[in-house]
């Protein structure tokens, strides 16, 4: 039998990027592999968007599109909805008796988003709700409804995969049982970009991406005001030059080349004059990363031109999910004797 792989996204935004290298790629050579099911988690998202149900619900599409886009194969993946599964509402019930509010305060990634809204938004920590303190409780909801044992996802969702693993054992302890599989997190090898701005990650939120489904044009713009510095050097420090390095870095990904390598590449081309600044190799890049795009993009538009496609490949996943959530349930209520 194969292992079970779960994953999934926000539905915030069409993904960028930092997506595709980041964890789209990986994910499209781990579905030959594993029994696979891609979450679109909307009710995580609502988490911190609830005033904005417009946003996640056309956003929905966007990350289905996206995921299919590159190559993810509705076929071999199980593509659905959080919402849709109501057996994920009702674990994450049962599980927040084993988590204490605390432990939830203290979870790393929690701490970060809080801390992000605060200086975003100068939100004090008395706006924190109750469900986006607990969504590590519902994510692991989310990871052990079908027994999932290997979760891809980006270092910053460790402690999500922690705190599933610390409420997988409790349960079995407390209930005298078995039934899932201790989840592995499996961190993508692609590599991790910054945003254009050099700062942080690449978010939606931040204004400093290039979403998979931007056109060729938006893409060579958005490169022409990414940030860099007055050096007027190309060079990969990404400790000490984080903006051109992360040009470097996404120029030596889509050609397949080491970034020492991209510099010397660069230098032979004649890209790397101080005479010339920055703005020939920013559009090299642009038009290089347009080239790399154009499959993806190309194919987006083919899915996104039929509406019924997407709709379709939800609605199988979603009967494929339910399936699989029934049996765990089956076994949950057995173990916790409510299965009257
Ligand atoms: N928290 C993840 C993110 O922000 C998305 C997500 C929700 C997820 N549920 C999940 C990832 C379950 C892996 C497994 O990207």
């Amino acid at each position: 039998m194969r292992k079970i792989l779960l994953t999934g996204d926000r539905p915030t935004g069409p993904l960028h990027i930092g997506h595709l290298f980041g964890s789209l790629l990986s994910r499209r050579e781990l579905q030959d592999q594993y029994e696979s099911y891609i979450m679109i988690a909307d009710v995580q998202a609502l988490t911190d968007n609830f005033e904005n149900p417009q946003k996640v619900h056309e956003s929905v599409y966007e990350v289905a599109a996206d995921n299919l886009a590159i190559g993810l194969d509705p076929e071999k993946v199980s593509f659905f909805i959080q919402s849709q599964i109501p057996q994920i509402a009702e674990l994450t019930v049962f599980y927040s008796n084993l988590v204490t509010v605390n432990t939830l305060r203290r979870n790393p990634t929690v701490k970060a988003e809080i801390a992000q809204k605060q200086k975003l938004f100068g939100q004090d920590g008395e706006s924190v709700t109750y469900g986006f303190l607990g969504y590590p409780v519902s994510q692991a909801a989310d990871i052990t409804f079908v027994r999932g044992e290997i979760v891809p996802v980006g270092e910053e969702q460790l402690p999500m995969i922690e705190q599933t693993r610390e409420i997988v054992e409790k349960f079995h302890r407390i209930y005298n049982c078995n039934i899932f599989p201790i989840p592995q997190a499996k961190l993508s090898p692609g590599s991790r970009i910054l945003g254009l701005d050099g700062k942080t990650k690449m978010s939606k939120s931040l204004n400093n991406t290039i979403f998979l489904k931007d056109t060729p044009e938006d893409t060579v713009e958005k490169l022409k005001t990414a940030k860099t510095d007055s050096e007027r050097r190309i060079d990969y420090d990404p400790e000490n030059r984080p903006e051109i390095s992360n040009l470097v870095l996404i120029y030596s990904i889509i050609n397949n080349i080491k970034p020492a390598e991209a510099i010397t590449d660069l230098e032979n081309q004649g890209y790397n004059s101080p005479a010339k600044g920055y703005g020939h190799f920013k559009a090299q890049l642009a038009d290089n990363l347009n080239g790399y795009l154009k499959p993806i993009r190309e194919r987006r538009k083919e899915i996104t031109a039929d509406p019924s496609y997407i709709k379709n490949i939800l609605e199988t996943g979603r009967d494929q999910a339910i399936a699989k959530a029934e049996e765990t349930m089956a076994l949950v209520r057995s173990a916790m004797q409510i299965n009257y």
